[in-house]
């Protein structure tokens, strides 16, 4: 079998020490660091922002791959790339001009990822894949950590890997993976999977072993 790509979401992570949390999660084998932006308009929950990621960045050597559930998304890009993120996927849903805000990351220096609700088809996503490398589907809908896997998106990955076809673009799953969930995502076609409450949820940062087995058992 293929092997995923783990990027735990720190959405899960104890929020009083976020940095002890990504130092341990990278060393329990964290591929990436998810970050969940949060607005309380585009999704109905608050979590953090630009200096967030700007505090845990002394932290994360490997990726930071910073998922904006905002609407608006543009005013915000200069502040995240100041911060160090290294990745900012977007929602297709959240502006009208989802491809200009794609050129706009890149033109940061950022890599660029499209995000897709559970309701969103495919084809939302289909003129902006040569901007992208990275597709974000949502197998719950944003705005909250620990909930229900939707298996009606396996079918949707499966039809986005088609659509990708040979260009250099990955699939990222987030939203429900466990050790259950994991495998059926990969076989539907994923190659990065968002972990939140299957790791942190896990052990702690005074005993990180959970961690350790938790993205192993992923
Ligand atoms: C949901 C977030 C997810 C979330 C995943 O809005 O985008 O990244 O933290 O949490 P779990 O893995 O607990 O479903
Ligand atoms: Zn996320």
């Amino acid at each position: 079998a293929r092997r995923p790509l783990i990027a735990p979401s720190i959405l899960a992570a104890d929020f009083a020490a976020f940095g002890a949390e990504c130092r341990a999660a990278e060393a329990q084998g964290a591929d990436w660091i998810h970050v969940d932006v949060m607005d309380g308009h585009f999704v109905p929950n608050i979590s953090f922002g630009p200096a967030l990621v700007a505090a845990i960045r002394p932290h994360v050597t490997t990726l930071m791959d910073v998922h904006l559930m905002i609407a608006p998304v543009d005013p915000y890009i200069e502040a995240f790339a100041a911060a160090g993120a290294d990745r900012l996927s977007v929602h297709v849903e959240a502006g009208v001009h989802t491809h200009r805000t794609l050129q706009a990351i890149s033109s940061a220096g950022l890599r660029a990822g499209v995000a897709l609700n559970p309701g969103t088809p495919v084809e939302a996503v289909l003129e902006l894949l040569d901007l992208v490398d990275l597709v974000v589907v949502m197998t719950v809908n944003p705005g909250f950590g620990g909930q229900k896997f939707l298996d009606s998106q396996l079918a949707k990955i499966a039809r986005l890997r088609t659509a990708i076809g040979d260009r250099p673009v990955m699939i990222e799953i987030d939203g429900g993976i466990d050790e259950t969930t994991a495998p059926r995502a990969m076989d539907a076609g994923a190659d990065v999977l968002v972990a939140g409450s299957a790791v942190f949820g896990k052990g702690s940062v005074d005993a990180p072993e959970g961690y350790g087995h938790a993205i192993t058992a992923i």
